[in-house]
């Protein structure tokens, strides 16, 4: 199985507190993982630091054989291309109509002429169901609409791997859908996704393994099979709401 990101002994602390003791955790080409933890536990902060948001205190990150903890803001300029970071709340310009936010990126980050942009912008509205809605504006459309547009300007330019933070809180079981079939339409493309949520039935739909984080480090790891069936205390309380 190819190894897309490793992290190796990660540690982070803010002041005196202390959120990654020590992370260690494998990525695999192709694969959903899903970080699962209780508030505060740096599922957030692992997520930012796979894209150089945040900057752990120690430790390595690699993205293939590059160690990105040693790179510098340039060098993670082409990084955040390949690793895209879909915001909670979509984060799009209200100024601009879904197909500008789409057409922003290529615009920003490729030489594409704009008859090359129309299309891949298309194109993409397509892969996610969003076609006939390039003229809206977002303060016309639905929150879901919205995360959804979000989301396929999060993958307009092709990132390998996806970093969804909390994509479906707040959204109402229709929407919510559409972003799991999102999810699982990239992975049959070979996007290899990591997604955060509190959300228990996307999680045990989506992920391939899920991490389950407690006081700063990978708790447990396994298939959505094995998290399922586990006996762990800390874990099932997890899972059941009963413990944080
Ligand atoms: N920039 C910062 N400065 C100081 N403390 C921070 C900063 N960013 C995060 N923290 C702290 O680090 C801890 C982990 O934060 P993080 O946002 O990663 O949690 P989380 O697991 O995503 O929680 P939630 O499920 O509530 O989103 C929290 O205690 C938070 O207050
Ligand atoms: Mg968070």
């Amino acid at each position: 199985m190819e190894e897309i990101i490793k992290i190796e002994r990660v540690k982070k602390r803010f002041g005196d507190k202390v959120v990654h003791r020590e992370i260690n955790l494998t990525v695999h080409k192709g694969e959903v993982l899903t970080l699962m933890g209780g508030s505060g536990t740096g599922k957030s902060v692992l997520l930012r630091s796979l894209i150089g948001l945040d900057r752990p205190d120690g430790g390595s990150i690699f993205f293939h054989d590059d160690d990105i903890l040693k790179f510098d803001e340039d060098d993670l300029l082409p990084i955040r291309k390949r690793i895209a970071y879909v915001f909670q709340y979509g984060a799009l310009f209200d100024s601009f109509t879904v197909f500008e936010n789409l057409a922003y990126p290529l615009r920003e980050h490729t030489n594409m002429g704009e008859a090359a942009i129309r299309k891949k912008v298309l194109a993409t509205l397509e892969r996610v169901g969003l076609r006939g809605n390039e003229n809206l504006f977002p303060s016309e459309m639905s929150g879901g609409m919205q995360r959804r547009v979000g989301v396929a300007r999060s993958i307009v330019m092709d990132p390998e791997v996806i970093l969804y933070d909390e994509p479906t809180s707040g959204l109402d079981p229709f929407n919510t859908r559409q972003i799991v079939l999102m999810i699982e339409q990239l992975k049959s493309q070979g996007t290899t996704s990591i997604l955060v949520t509190h959300d228990m039935p996307t999680i045990f739909r989506v992920s391939d393994r899920i991490a389950f984080l407690r006081e700063g480090r990978i708790d447990t790891l396994g298939t959505r099979k094995e998290i399922q069936q586990s006996e762990d205390p800390d874990l099932v309380g997890f899972i059941n709401g009963e413990k944080m």
